[in-house]
């Protein structure tokens, strides 16, 4: 029994900000953030759009393109580091709000929250426990990016993407590797929560961008050789590598690192920048929308994050 994608569906805000904005509002250029990230532009959500009100767009599509409706969802389970509230989790507000029904709950695991969420969800359909899961990972990021700080701003965007799971004979999901590891917590953080709170000012996100680049480099290499190893598989045989979308200069050392030529990794960089948790669903359902992801293609998607935490899912699409 496998757990297989369904449908895949996306939602990114109205708003655009372009690296010619960001140029107006601090001391950067669209040259220095195109060469050292990849990014041209991101979408910031509206003042009164949540992380709850992109995923629900997302859902929406994802069910459409499944041929299915909310009742026949009977496991909802959302990544993100950006939720509504501290509790109800955004799942419940996902569940109430479409009608769905059966266990809900998020995973905060920064930007593998997906992958992460996608992994226990497998686990859920195969065991019986669930027979359609609602697969979400969605962010706010603006709302916790300090807009003076030149390092961390340009990097961030906000959006959502969902997948539908359901159980299969045939091929789905064949692989899930995750890790995490917490003495990197100070290279990549958020400054204040709910039980430890700082004494004034907003939640920000903290990051020491050169050394998570390395770490997140070094990491990601040795998942892909690891996924290769253990699946029997030769550099060049996976035929769509959707990475997490954080940086284009990490994610070319790990499309080399899987022998792939750069037309084979879906790249949502450009236009989404950063969106932690929402990055995989978001450029997997571009790729399966525009018709280059195939049913039976082998698709490689992989995060790393805050945590830090990592993971890889390989998936018979
Ligand atoms: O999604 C979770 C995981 N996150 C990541 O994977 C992000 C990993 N890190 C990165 O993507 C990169 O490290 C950054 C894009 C954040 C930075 O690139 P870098 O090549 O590591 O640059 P750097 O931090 O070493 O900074 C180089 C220079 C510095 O100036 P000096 O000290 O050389 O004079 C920075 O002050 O670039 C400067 N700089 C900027 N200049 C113009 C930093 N940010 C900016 C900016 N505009 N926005």
């Amino acid at each position: 029994m496998y757990s297989r994608i369904a449908g895949t569906g996306a939602y990114l805000p109205e708003k655009v900000l372009t690296n010619f904005d960001l140029e107006k509002m601090i001391d950067t250029t669209d040259e220095w953030i195109r060469t050292r990230t990849g990014i041209e532009r991101r979408h910031i959500a509206a003042k009164d759009e949540a992380t709850s009100d992109l995923s629900e767009q997302a859902c929406r599509a994802a069910l459409d393109a499944a041929g299915l409706t909310p009742a026949d969802i009977d496991l909802v389970v959302v990544g993100t580091c950006t939720p509504d509230l501290v509790f109800p989790n955004v799942a419940c507000l996902l569940q109430e709000r479409m009608g769905m029904s059966g266990a809900a709950f998020s995973i905060e695991a920064a930007c593998s929250g997906f992958v992460y969420s996608l992994s226990v969800a497998d686990k859920f359909v195969r065991a019986g426990q669930a027979t359609r899961a609602l697969v979400v990972g969605a962010e706010v990021m603006s709302r916790i990016i300090d807009w003076t700080d030149r390092e961390t701003c340009v990097l961030f965007g906000d959006g959502a993407g969902a997948v539908v799971l359901e159980a299969s004979d045939d091929a789905g999901i064949l692989y899930t590797d995750l890790g995490a590891d917490g003495r990197y917590r100070n290279l990549l953080y958020a400054d204040s929560g709910v039980s430890r709170v700082k004494e004034e000012g907003e939640t920000t996100l903290l990051m020491k961008g050169n050394e998570v680049f390395k770490v997140a480099v070094r990491t990601l290499e040795g998942m892909v050789d690891r996924v290769l190893a253990d699946n029997g598989l030769e550099q060049g045989e996976i035929d769509w590598f959707v990475p997490h979308q954080a940086n284009l200069r990490i994610i070319r050392a790990t499309a080399r690192r899987l022998g792939l030529p750069m037309e084979r990794v879906v790249l949502t960089v450009r236009d989404h920048g950063n969106t932690s948790a929402a990055s995989i669903p978001m450029a997997l359902d571009t790729a399966v929308r525009d018709g280059r992801i195939q049913p039976g293609d082998l698709v490689l998607m992989e995060a790393f994050g805050g945590g830090f935490t990592w993971g890889a899912t390989l998936v018979r699409y």
